[in-house]
Order: C-alpha cells, then sequence, then structure tokens
C-alpha cells in the first residue's frame, strides 16, 4: 500500500521537476532508489565534494612536474578547446589517488579556465572522487548484482575493510552476466560471481593492485 502511495508521489515529483515545492524530497528517494539512495543524499552535501577534492596546503615540484606532462601529453592527443581536461584529471586520478584543490588550480592555469570549471567536471565524474589515497573497490548493486546477493556482498566488504580501503557502491559495471560483479578501478582487475568468502582475497588484491598506493609508496 505503501509503496503505490511512494510511486505515485514520484510521478508527481517529475512532472513538476522546475517547481521547488513539487521536488522529491531526499528522504522519500530512500524507497524507490534505493542503490542509489547514499550518493544522491550526499551529493546534496557542499562539505561531500570538499571532502572528495581537498586541499593539499602545498605542492610540490615534482607533482608540477607531472600534471604539467600529463597535459602536455593529452593536450598532443586532444588539442581542441577543453577536450584534454577530462583525460588530464583522469590520468592525475590514476597517479595520486586524490585530485586536490591546488592541482585543479594548475589546471586551470594550464587550460585557461576557472577553477570551478575544472572542478564541475571533476565532481561530475565519481570515479574522479579521491579518498585521502585509500584504495577503492568498486562493488556493483545494480539490479541484475542485487538479484544475485550484492547487498550481502557490500555488506560484507564494508565490515571487513581496512581503514585504508574504501568501499563505493557502484552501479552497472556492465559485466551483467557474472553478477555480482566487483571491480578495482584503474586496474584490470574485475570479479564476478563474488560470494563472501572471496571479500577477504579482493581486498588484498585492491591493496596491492591499487596504482596510486604503489606511487605513494615509491
Ligand atoms: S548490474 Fe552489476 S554488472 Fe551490471
Amino acid at each position: 500500500m505503501s509503496k503505490q502511495k511512494n510511486i505515485i508521489r514520484r510521478r508527481k515529483g517529475i512532472e513538476h521537476i522546475h517547481s521547488p515545492d513539487e521536488q522529491i524530497p531526499f528522504e522519500f528517494l530512500d524507497a524507490e532508489y534505493g542503490v542509489y539512495k547514499d550518493n544522491l543524499k550526499e551529493w546534496a552535501n557542499e562539505l561531500f565534494i570538499k571532502q572528495r577534492f581537498p586541499k593539499k596546503g602545498s605542492i610540490t615540484e615534482d607533482e608540477l612536474k607531472k600534471i604539467e606532462s600529463f597535459f602536455n601529453s593529452r593536450k598532443a592527443e586532444f588539442p581542441e578547446g577543453t577536450s584534454a581536461l577530462l583525460p588530464t584529471l583522469n590520468d592525475i586520478k590514476k597517479n595520486f589517488g586524490v585530485i586536490y584543490q591546488e592541482y585543479m588550480e594548475k589546471l586551470s592555469q594550464l587550460f585557461g579556465v576557472s577553477p570551478a570549471y575544472v572542478l564541475g567536471v571533476a565532481s561530475f565524474y565519481t570515479m574522479l572522487h579521491g579518498f585521502d589515497g585509500k584504495a577503492e573497490i568498486y562493488v556493483c548493486n545494480s539490479l541484475p548484482c542485487y538479484l544475485k546477493g550484492s547487498e550481502k556482498i557490500l555488506e560484507s566488504f564494508r565490515k571487513k575493510a581496512p581503514e585504508d580501503v574504501e568501499v563505493r557502491e557502484w552501479v552497472c559495471l556492465g559485466r551483467c552476466e557474472f553478477a555480482p560483479v566487483v571491480h578495482i578501478p584503474y586496474t584490470e582487475k574485475s570479479f564476478g560471481n563474488v560470494e563472501e568468502e572471496d571479500v577477504d582475497k579482493i581486498i588484498e588484491i585492491a591493496k596491492e593492485a591499487c596504482p596510486w598506493k604503489k606511487n605513494r609508496e615509491k
């Protein structure tokens, strides 16, 4: 009964999406958009972006050189306007694990745009968000994986992950035939038909394979 009521309210919200009074309240989204509820709630919070794109305090010569070299090679590949911005951000994330505000300032100078423009692009793509340089694990919780028990897998990852591993609830990873699927971002490592007993092993692999962890340890 209450589910039916929710569906009617959702439709009403979408019809009147331009009127703030009529928009869907976040508490309501939980019920129907279960797998996205965390993201949607967090996106409404300004702190959320500041935590994922924090200030570093200072930037070293080495970091500057690396950012410039990423910029130069991507610019050679994609010379038009700001076309190289996204691939450059991707290189930075892969190398450092976090795109600090100072890195974005440097990019804004290189591309001749405002830092807000760079943040606008970076924050849109959740794979570019950073977690203090922790290794990351994506656990798909979209419908096919959900139907094959991904909620339990996700819970198990969250319970077992150590401090230096960030477990992220993810949307379809494109390998639904192997549901439930888990992926270690910025590596070739994807795991299908994952069961709770695989969780410890995958956490170990994530720590080992994470590209920015390796770079930081150098
Ligand atoms: S739904 Fe999980 S990989 Fe597609």
